[in-house]
């Protein structure tokens, strides 16, 4: 299916709930994955270094105890924080299994993913570096790779921005893709002081509000559309504390009204009201063990930064 398919599918889906929601990978086109790298550099967004801290001190622990042939990664973007396990990964020697070992990033950004793959094959000459454009809903059954020595990652807190059902649904769709053996590492975020979070998600450059805002972009491109302004939408980052997430919103300014001649529908929004275009749950420490336990995961270890602000847990089929 095309594009302009999937986002009218997923527009026909969401945009008339109240509130209009989206799906999150219609953020990453280059622009968007462009600015989500910005975004991991930028003081107020702990995320990123708390997860390279932990990657720095636990690497060559979560490595010994998992052994990989295959590394794949989900919603792998840039891969940066990534280079610190492959570097205990290869550090390690040959892995005496024919075919080698291979790292296979599988994200749905075209660009950022294979221009990732390009450095990272220059990087690590021993290495074979596969990509696969895809949405990790829809993951290839079995997954590539070694079965019962592969390490699946998925980083940078991207679990927190499924709802507890897609949690579910993605947790045992992976387990079931995976055989016993293989390993999965999860990077979430964990609750902390809601000023921090919110903040977190609402940078004073402002970088934030326009990755938030560039998602209006992406479909003015993609479909047609009529009366869509993004100058009547401002980002708007809210902590919603019964439900432990943040809440990323586009709140329209004005009475706003939009044709989608494809669709044959109009979405008119009044003053206020808004698009809530991501949600990043935060856990307390050991949460998430539940659930990947009720999908067939057990837990191996758990590792966190020195402040408490971010954790690891390495899983086994
Ligand atoms: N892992 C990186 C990037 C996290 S941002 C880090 O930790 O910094 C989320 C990444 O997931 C982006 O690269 C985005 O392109 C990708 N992504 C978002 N939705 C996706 C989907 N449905 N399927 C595959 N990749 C997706
Ligand atoms: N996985 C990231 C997170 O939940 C995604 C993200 C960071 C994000 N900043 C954002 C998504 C701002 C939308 C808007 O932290």
């Amino acid at each position: 299916m095309s594009e302009q398919h999937v986002l009218e599918e997923d527009l026909r889906k969401g945009l008339w709930e109240e509130p209009a929601t989206l799906p999150p990978r219609w953020f990453y086109d280059e622009r968007g994955s462009r600015l989500f790298d910005e975004i991991t550099r930028l003081p107020e967004y702990y995320q990123t270094r708390a997860e390279a801290a932990i990657l720095g001190e636990c690497a060559a622990e979560l490595i010994a105890a998992c052994r990989p042939v295959t590394v794949l990664e989900l919603g792998s973007g840039t891969s940066t924080k990534t280079r610190i396990l492959l570097d205990a990964w290869l550090a390690g020697g040959a892995a005496g299994d024919a075919g080698g070992r291979e790292f296979i990033p599988i994200d749905v950004s075209a660009e950022i993913t294979e221009e990732a793959a390009g450095q990272l094959t220059q990087a690590y000459p021993g290495l074979r570096v596969n990509p696969v454009i895809a949405d990790f809903h829809h993951l290839p059954d079995p997954l590539p790779g070694v079965a019962g020595r592969r390490l699946l990652l998925f980083l940078g807190g991207t679990i927190g921005n499924f709802t507890e059902e897609e949690r579910a649904r993605f947790l045992s769709k992976v387990r079931a893709r995976l055989a016993p053996g293989d390993h999965l590492i999860i990077g979430h975020d964990l609750v902390k002081d809601p000023a921090r979070l919110e903040t977190a998600y609402d940078d004073a450059a402002g970088v934030t509000a326009e990755f938030n805002l560039n998602v209006l972009d992406v479909i003015a491109r993609t479909v047609p559309t009529a009366g869509l302004d993004r100058g009547d939408f401002r980002h708007e980052a809210r902590w919603n504390d019964r439900q432990r997430r943040i809440e990323m919103h586009l709140v329209a300014e004005k009475p706003v009204d939009i044709a989608f001649p494809s669709l044959g529908r109009r979405r008119r929004f009044t003053e206020g009201e808004s698009i809530l275009t991501e949600i990043s749950r935060k856990f307390a420490p050991g949460e998430l063990a539940g659930d990947a336990a009720r999908a067939g995961f057990t837990r191996e270890r758990t590792c966190t930064d020195s402040r408490g602000d971010f954790a690891l847990d390495l899983y086994r089929v």
